[in-house]
């Protein structure tokens, strides 16, 4: 096999984002089956964070009468052609409709939480969905649970050991505070995953910081690498997507939050998180995530917002 990645020259969007986007199945399948059962003839659909607009041809075919595709990124310009490619020029416009029946987005970040399309899509929503009108998404859940992942804690350790003979246990400091994507299998996984976060989109305002105090019980002796992070959506007529571990492999995979020392834990032992995210003064597109972990009376806290080399405000 010919592991091919675009070079770092040129225009990345397509080959980094895109495409994954594209590619995965279990995502683009459940968003493609939510337009289809939900769309009704002669519909005004909004897509917020159009993309290629592949979910808005999938609107306009599944009977809209007019699709309005709002994308900020360069992509909106592909968007557009595809729309005419696929015959739908005029049924499928680039502007903010007044009224709409139907808002879909593919609003999901890192973690779910992680972006701010989730509040673009909730502002949104206010301002044009009428009365009876239909969110896909729905709702989104995120969970987190306690597991055992040497390979994980391997990776974020890097830094922990000499590299060519020089102590890079600085750049560690920072490292040990960041999220990671990851993939986990279930048998990692060491104690029912709890609800982090539920957020309804379709009633009510959105705010993107929170903070939620979860305790898990350990069903195994185990080493505990960190917590494996993921949501699932309800997409509405039937139609969910989960990114669990338990689930097909998708874009997001999940998140691992590391914790500063590997613990030891026996089955029954509790372990509590205090788990929240608030959106960086600055620059508020950027999240931080803070988690306070709790073992056998001893805690540690991290926070993405020591990630950062001092001097860096994101
Ligand atoms: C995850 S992609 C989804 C693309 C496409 N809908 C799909 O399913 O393949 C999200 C897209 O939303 C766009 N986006 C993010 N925030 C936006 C906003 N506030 N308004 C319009 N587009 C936005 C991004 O540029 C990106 O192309």
């Amino acid at each position: 096999v010919i592991g091919f990645r675009p070079l770092a020259a040129g225009w990345p969007a397509l080959g980094d984002h895109h495409r994954h986007l594209v590619e995965d199945g279990a995502r683009t399948g459940a968003f493609l089956e939510a337009i289809a059962r939900q769309v009704r003839k002669g519909d005004v659909v909004c897509e917020l964070g159009a993309g290629t607009g592949i979910l808005s041809v999938a609107a306009a075919r599944a009977g809209a009468g007019r699709v309005h595709a709002l994308e900020v990124g360069p992509i909106a310009e592909v968007a557009r052609d595809v729309a005419f490619d696929s015959g739908l020029a005029d049924r499928i416009v680039f502007d903010e409709p007044d009224a709409a029946d139907v808002i879909v987005s593919e609003c999901m970040g890192p973690l779910a939480v992680g972006g701010t399309m989730i509040e673009a899509l909730v502002v949104l929503r206010q301002r044009i969905l009428r009365a009876g009108g239909v969110v896909i998404p729905r709702t989104i859940r995120v969970w987190l649970a306690p597991v055992s992942s040497p390979e994980s804690d391997e990776y974020v350790r890097f830094w922990e050991s000499p590299r060519h003979g020089v102590d890079l246990r600085a750049a560690g400091r920072l490292a040990i505070h960041n999220l990671y994507q990851a993939t986990f299998a279930p048998r990692e996984v060491v104690a029912s995953a709890a609800l982090a976060r539920e957020i309804d989109l379709t009633a009510g305002p959105y705010a993107p910081r929170f903070q939620s105090t979860l305790a898990f019980t350990a069903s195994r002796a185990a080493v505990m690498h960190g917590f494996a992070g993921w949501f699932d959506v309800d997409l509405g007529a039937g139609v969910t997507l989960d990114t669990s571990p338990a689930d097909t492999p998708t874009v997001w995979q999940q998140v691992f939050l590391p914790i500063a020392l590997p613990a030891h834990v026996a089955a029954g032992d509790r372990i509590e998180l205090v788990f929240g995210a608030t959106p960086a003064l600055a620059r508020s597109h950027v999240i931080y995530f803070d988690w306070k972990t709790t073992i056998g009376g001893e805690t540690f806290h991290q926070s993405t917002r020591h990630s950062y080399p001092r001097g860096v405000v994101p």
